[in-house]
């Protein structure tokens, strides 16, 4: 039988509660890998699989939640850096605490979530790490200097990582959606939105299963195991 090898496989999305984390924690749970999930706060939770409510922009609680994963599911194999948030504002009118938010949680964030785990990787030569980025941090959008910064910045931390972990077989990329339809875009005004859509050459935004389709395809060592410091866009061709 054809399968993406997952069975089985310890896998940590960061995130889970909703949106494309949830999309993501649901996928990787049909195709019977070993799924916990981290959330922020308890609306939106699915029933299913490990979830731990755990600030990404700790470190020190990100390691016990590590600890807590391999102590109860076993070693990670993988890892879904998802948990993301937004604060827009013209860069003009934008404060540092807005700044200082989103980089916490969206760079600060994916490091915290990416080490406590890499060691045990090298050691045991497997594991594939996908980080979520965004067509805001690859060709950039109006209102989102520090998420956009963020974005671009996560790029470079998958690019270099991929580097030093291919020899030691882990794989380490990035997936960059376009607009997805989930919370994050809620708060877009309707006209926006629609003017949005017509730029998009899908006609549509994108649902959350199909970020988490392309995340089960960088997760599996039998589909994606030549691929490794990558940017898989995923945007209706809503490219540059
Ligand atoms: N929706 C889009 O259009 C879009 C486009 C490009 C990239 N992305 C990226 O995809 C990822 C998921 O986005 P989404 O649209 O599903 O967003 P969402 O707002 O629906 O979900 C975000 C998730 O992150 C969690 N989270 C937020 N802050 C956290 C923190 N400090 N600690 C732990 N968890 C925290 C939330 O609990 C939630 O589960 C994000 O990294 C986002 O930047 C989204």
């Amino acid at each position: 039988m054809v399968s993406l090898g997952l069975e089985n496989k310890v896998i940590l999305v960061t995130g889970g509660s909703r949106g494309i984390g949830k999309a993501t924690v649901e996928l990787l749970d049909s195709l019977k890998a070993k799924v916990a999930y981290t959330y922020s706060n308890s609306a939106d939770l699915t029933s299913k699989s490990l979830g731990i409510q755990v600030d990404v922009s700790d470190p020190k609680a990100m390691e016990q939640a590590a600890q807590q994963i391999e102590n109860k599911l076993g070693p990670v194999y993988g890892v879904v850096a998802n948990a993301g948030i937004t604060r827009d504002n013209f860069y003009a009118k934008l404060t540092l605490e807005d700044w200082d938010a989103v980089i916490n949680v969206n760079l600060k964030g994916v490091n915290h979530t990416i080490k406590p785990f890499i060691s045990g990787m090298y050691e045991r030569k497997e594991g594939s790490i996908v980080c979520l980025s965004s067509i805001s941090g690859d060709r950039g959008n109006i209102g989102q200097t520090n998420y956009g910064a963020t974005k671009a910045a996560v790029i470079g931390l998958v690019k270099c990582l991929a580097k030093e972990a291919a020899r030691y077989s882990v794989r380490v990329n990035a997936i960059a959606p376009g607009f997805i339809d989930t919370s994050m875009i809620e708060a877009i005004p309707s006209k926006v939105k629609e003017k949005l859509i017509a730029e998009i050459p899908l006609g549509r935004f994108g649902k959350p299963e199909e970020i988490a389709w392309a995340t089960a395809f960088l997760l599996s060592p039998v589909a994606s195991s030549y691929m490794t410091g990558e940017v898989l866009r995923v945007n209706g061709a809503l490219h540059t």
